[in-house]
Protein backbone atom coordinates (compact mmCIF):
# COMPACT_ATOMS: atom_id res chain seq x y z
CA UNK A 1 0.00 0.00 0.00
CA UNK A 2 1.48 3.42 -0.92
CA UNK A 3 1.41 5.30 2.14
CA UNK A 4 3.41 8.15 3.76
CA UNK A 5 3.09 9.60 7.35
CA UNK A 6 3.62 13.03 8.20
CA UNK A 7 2.32 15.83 11.13
CA UNK A 8 -1.13 17.63 10.39
CA UNK A 9 -0.50 20.67 9.13
CA UNK A 10 -3.04 23.53 8.85
CA UNK A 11 -4.28 22.52 5.25
CA UNK A 12 -5.27 19.21 6.99
CA UNK A 13 -7.71 20.37 9.32
CA UNK A 14 -11.17 19.73 7.39
CA UNK A 15 -10.33 16.85 6.55
CA UNK A 16 -9.22 15.50 10.08
CA UNK A 17 -12.19 16.93 11.62
CA UNK A 18 -14.16 15.23 8.77
CA UNK A 19 -12.47 11.79 10.07
CA UNK A 20 -12.80 12.65 13.63
CA UNK A 21 -16.88 13.28 13.02
CA UNK A 22 -17.14 10.12 10.54
CA UNK A 23 -15.34 7.82 13.63
CA UNK A 24 -16.90 9.66 16.59
CA UNK A 25 -20.80 11.26 15.44
CA UNK A 26 -21.96 11.30 19.03
CA UNK A 27 -19.22 12.95 21.12
CA UNK A 28 -19.83 16.67 21.56
CA UNK A 29 -18.16 19.06 20.89
CA UNK A 30 -16.40 18.01 18.23
CA UNK A 31 -12.18 18.50 18.52
CA UNK A 32 -11.14 21.79 17.46
CA UNK A 33 -7.97 20.71 15.55
CA UNK A 34 -7.13 24.61 15.00
CA UNK A 35 -6.95 25.02 18.50
CA UNK A 36 -5.26 21.88 19.30
CA UNK A 37 -2.40 22.79 16.30
CA UNK A 38 -1.93 25.50 19.41
CA UNK A 39 -1.10 23.21 22.05
CA UNK A 40 1.98 22.66 22.57
CA UNK A 41 1.25 19.26 24.31
CA UNK A 42 -0.08 17.93 21.19
CA UNK A 43 1.27 16.18 18.44
CA UNK A 44 -1.08 15.19 15.38
CA UNK A 45 0.23 12.49 12.91
CA UNK A 46 -1.94 11.92 9.49
CA UNK A 47 -1.76 9.14 7.13
CA UNK A 48 -1.35 10.08 3.44
CA UNK A 49 -1.95 7.66 0.25
CA UNK A 50 -0.48 9.86 -2.06
CA UNK A 51 -3.28 11.48 -3.75
CA UNK A 52 -4.30 14.93 -3.86
CA UNK A 53 -7.46 16.51 -3.83
CA UNK A 54 -9.15 19.99 -4.42
CA UNK A 55 -11.02 21.48 -1.59
CA UNK A 56 -12.45 24.26 -0.09
CA UNK A 57 -10.89 24.79 3.12
CA UNK A 58 -13.84 26.00 4.66
CA UNK A 59 -16.31 23.44 3.33
CA UNK A 60 -14.65 20.48 2.80
CA UNK A 61 -15.21 18.34 0.48
CA UNK A 62 -16.20 20.85 -2.39
CA UNK A 63 -18.02 19.63 -5.68
CA UNK A 64 -15.81 21.29 -7.96
CA UNK A 65 -18.79 20.61 -10.86
CA UNK A 66 -20.85 24.03 -12.24
CA UNK A 67 -23.52 25.13 -10.00
CA UNK A 68 -27.36 25.61 -11.73
CA UNK A 69 -29.43 28.16 -11.41
CA UNK A 70 -33.12 27.96 -11.66
CA UNK A 71 -35.19 31.34 -11.28
CA UNK A 72 -32.12 32.78 -9.63
CA UNK A 73 -31.89 29.91 -7.02
CA UNK A 74 -28.95 27.93 -6.65
CA UNK A 75 -29.48 24.14 -7.46
CA UNK A 76 -28.77 21.90 -5.71
CA UNK A 77 -29.65 23.81 -2.26
CA UNK A 78 -26.86 25.01 -0.38
CA UNK A 79 -24.30 24.70 -3.29
CA UNK A 80 -21.36 27.24 -3.06
CA UNK A 81 -20.14 28.41 -6.97
CA UNK A 82 -16.45 27.42 -6.16
CA UNK A 83 -14.36 30.41 -5.09
CA UNK A 84 -10.97 30.12 -7.38
CA UNK A 85 -9.07 32.16 -4.37
CA UNK A 86 -10.54 29.47 -1.53
CA UNK A 87 -9.52 26.45 -3.69
CA UNK A 88 -6.65 24.40 -2.76
CA UNK A 89 -4.72 21.15 -3.55
CA UNK A 90 -4.20 19.25 -0.47
CA UNK A 91 -2.91 15.54 -0.11
CA UNK A 92 -5.38 12.82 0.76
CA UNK A 93 -5.73 12.16 4.16
CA UNK A 94 -7.01 8.66 5.54
CA UNK A 95 -6.37 8.28 9.09
CA UNK A 96 -4.86 10.32 12.00
CA UNK A 97 -3.77 9.89 15.12
CA UNK A 98 -3.30 12.46 18.04
CA UNK A 99 -1.47 12.41 21.25
CA UNK A 100 -0.46 14.85 24.40
CA UNK A 101 2.78 14.70 25.81
CA UNK A 102 2.06 15.70 29.35
CA UNK A 103 5.40 15.64 31.45
CA UNK A 104 6.80 12.03 31.27
CA UNK A 105 3.38 10.60 30.02
CA UNK A 106 2.34 10.29 26.07
CA UNK A 107 -1.78 10.04 26.31
CA UNK A 108 -2.76 8.83 22.90
CA UNK A 109 -6.82 11.28 22.71
CA UNK A 110 -7.82 9.99 19.26
CA UNK A 111 -6.77 7.57 16.40
CA UNK A 112 -9.65 7.40 13.63
CA UNK A 113 -8.85 5.75 9.80
CA UNK A 114 -11.74 6.80 7.48
CA UNK A 115 -13.94 3.77 6.96
CA UNK A 116 -13.16 3.07 3.47
CA UNK A 117 -9.63 2.35 4.59
CA UNK A 118 -10.16 0.23 7.64
CA UNK A 119 -8.41 -3.12 8.02
CA UNK A 120 -5.90 -2.44 5.76
CA UNK A 121 -3.09 -2.11 8.35
CA UNK A 122 -3.09 1.85 8.67
CA UNK A 123 -4.56 1.83 12.49
CA UNK A 124 -1.45 0.14 13.36
CA UNK A 125 1.05 2.42 11.33
CA UNK A 126 -0.58 5.40 12.68
CA UNK A 127 -0.70 3.78 16.14
CA UNK A 128 3.52 2.54 15.59
CA UNK A 129 4.10 6.31 14.87
CA UNK A 130 2.22 7.40 18.23
CA UNK A 131 4.18 5.20 20.29
CA UNK A 132 7.39 6.39 18.59
CA UNK A 133 6.52 10.51 19.08
CA UNK A 134 5.90 9.45 22.11
CA UNK A 135 9.85 8.17 22.39
CA UNK A 136 11.27 10.76 20.75
CA UNK A 137 9.32 13.30 23.08
CA UNK A 138 10.88 11.18 26.28
CA UNK A 139 7.85 9.94 27.68
CA UNK A 140 7.95 6.92 29.22
CA UNK A 141 5.02 5.26 29.17
CA UNK A 142 1.94 5.59 26.64
CA UNK A 143 -1.89 6.03 28.32
CA UNK A 144 -5.32 5.70 26.27
CA UNK A 145 -8.88 5.44 27.38
CA UNK A 146 -11.07 3.36 24.99
CA UNK A 147 -14.88 1.84 25.24
CA UNK A 148 -15.29 -1.90 26.75
CA UNK A 149 -17.26 -1.49 23.40
CA UNK A 150 -14.98 -1.11 21.31
CA UNK A 151 -13.33 -4.54 20.64
CA UNK A 152 -11.15 -3.74 17.74
CA UNK A 153 -9.86 -0.84 18.85
CA UNK A 154 -8.37 -2.63 22.25
CA UNK A 155 -7.41 -5.82 20.06
CA UNK A 156 -4.25 -3.43 18.48
CA UNK A 157 -3.24 -2.06 21.86
CA UNK A 158 -3.30 -4.89 23.41
CA UNK A 159 -1.23 -6.21 20.19
CA UNK A 160 1.23 -3.56 21.10
CA UNK A 161 1.65 -3.83 24.56
CA UNK A 162 -1.51 -1.81 26.08
CA UNK A 163 -3.00 -3.65 29.41
CA UNK A 164 -5.57 -2.06 31.00
CA UNK A 165 -4.95 -0.30 34.57
CA UNK A 166 -8.03 0.99 35.45
CA UNK A 167 -11.47 2.50 34.52
CA UNK A 168 -13.55 5.62 34.24
CA UNK A 169 -16.84 5.36 35.15
CA UNK A 170 -19.49 7.16 32.55
CA UNK A 171 -16.92 8.68 31.42
CA UNK A 172 -18.41 9.04 27.56
CA UNK A 173 -20.89 11.58 27.66
CA UNK A 174 -22.92 10.48 24.71
CA UNK A 175 -24.10 6.80 26.47
CA UNK A 176 -22.33 7.57 29.64
CA UNK A 177 -20.23 4.63 29.12
CA UNK A 178 -17.19 3.74 31.44
CA UNK A 179 -13.66 4.00 30.18
CA UNK A 180 -10.97 1.21 30.14
CA UNK A 181 -7.62 3.20 30.76
CA UNK A 182 -4.49 1.43 29.39
CA UNK A 183 -1.20 1.60 29.46
CA UNK A 184 2.04 0.40 28.38
CA UNK A 185 5.27 -0.63 29.60
CA UNK A 186 8.24 1.50 30.08
CA UNK A 187 8.77 2.78 26.51
CA UNK A 188 12.58 2.54 27.07
CA UNK A 189 12.51 -1.14 28.69
CA UNK A 190 14.10 -3.57 26.74
CA UNK A 191 11.03 -5.76 26.81
CA UNK A 192 9.24 -3.13 25.43
CA UNK A 193 11.34 -2.08 22.90
CA UNK A 194 11.87 -5.55 21.73
CA UNK A 195 8.57 -6.07 21.32
CA UNK A 196 7.61 -2.87 18.99
CA UNK A 197 10.76 -3.64 16.94
CA UNK A 198 9.37 -6.64 16.06
CA UNK A 199 6.14 -6.09 15.39
CA UNK A 200 7.06 -2.56 13.28
CA UNK A 201 9.08 -4.94 11.18
CA UNK A 202 6.73 -7.27 10.59
CA UNK A 203 3.98 -4.45 10.12
CA UNK A 204 6.43 -2.57 7.47
CA UNK A 205 7.12 -6.47 5.82
CA UNK A 206 3.36 -6.08 5.34
CA UNK A 207 2.57 -3.16 4.23
CA UNK A 208 5.54 -3.11 1.72
CA UNK A 209 5.62 0.69 0.28
CA UNK A 210 5.78 2.87 3.38
CA UNK A 211 7.84 5.95 3.40
CA UNK A 212 7.91 6.59 7.14
CA UNK A 213 10.81 9.08 7.25
CA UNK A 214 9.02 11.78 5.17
CA UNK A 215 9.44 15.58 7.26
CA UNK A 216 9.37 13.35 10.56
CA UNK A 217 11.71 13.01 13.27
CA UNK A 218 10.99 8.99 12.95
CA UNK A 219 13.77 6.76 11.76
C1 LIG B 1 -9.60 1.35 15.57
C2 LIG B 1 -9.09 1.70 14.18
C3 LIG B 1 -8.23 2.97 14.26
C4 LIG B 1 -8.23 0.53 13.66
O1 LIG B 1 -7.70 0.91 12.40
P1 LIG B 1 -7.63 -0.12 11.17
O2 LIG B 1 -6.85 0.54 10.10
O3 LIG B 1 -8.99 -0.59 10.84
O4 LIG B 1 -6.82 -1.33 11.86
P2 LIG B 1 -5.68 -2.21 11.19
O5 LIG B 1 -6.12 -2.70 9.87
O6 LIG B 1 -4.40 -1.45 11.25
O7 LIG B 1 -5.60 -3.44 12.20
C5 LIG B 1 -4.68 -3.44 13.26
C6 LIG B 1 -5.16 -4.31 14.38
O8 LIG B 1 -6.40 -3.83 14.90
C7 LIG B 1 -7.21 -4.94 15.30
N1 LIG B 1 -8.37 -5.03 14.41
C8 LIG B 1 -8.59 -4.32 13.28
N2 LIG B 1 -9.79 -4.67 12.73
C9 LIG B 1 -10.31 -5.61 13.56
C10 LIG B 1 -11.53 -6.34 13.57
N3 LIG B 1 -12.46 -6.18 12.59
N4 LIG B 1 -11.76 -7.20 14.60
C11 LIG B 1 -10.86 -7.35 15.60
N5 LIG B 1 -9.68 -6.69 15.64
C12 LIG B 1 -9.42 -5.82 14.64
C13 LIG B 1 -6.33 -6.18 15.15
O9 LIG B 1 -5.59 -6.34 16.34
C14 LIG B 1 -5.42 -5.74 14.01
O10 LIG B 1 -4.20 -6.47 14.01
P3 LIG B 1 -4.10 -7.84 13.12
O11 LIG B 1 -4.24 -7.40 11.70
O12 LIG B 1 -2.75 -8.36 13.45
O13 LIG B 1 -5.24 -8.71 13.59
C15 LIG B 1 -10.28 1.92 13.18
O14 LIG B 1 -11.13 0.81 13.24
C16 LIG B 1 -11.11 3.17 13.44
O15 LIG B 1 -10.80 4.24 12.93
N6 LIG B 1 -12.20 3.01 14.24
C17 LIG B 1 -13.07 4.14 14.58
C18 LIG B 1 -12.40 5.09 15.55
C19 LIG B 1 -12.01 4.38 16.83
O16 LIG B 1 -12.74 3.56 17.37
N7 LIG B 1 -10.81 4.75 17.35
C20 LIG B 1 -10.30 4.20 18.60
C21 LIG B 1 -10.78 5.02 19.74
S1 LIG B 1 -10.16 4.42 21.31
Amino acid sequence: MACHLRYMAKEDIPQVTAIDREAFPTMWPPVNFRNEMGNKMAHYVVACDGQWITTNQESNPIKTGPVRTFLGIKWPFGSKTPDAHKLETVEYISGFLGLWVMVDEAHIINIAVREAWRGKGLGELLLISGIDTAIYNKALVATLEVRPSNIKAQALYMKYGFQQVGSRKAYYSDNKEDAIVMTTDILTSEAFQSRFRNLKAEHFHKLGEVDYRIESPWT
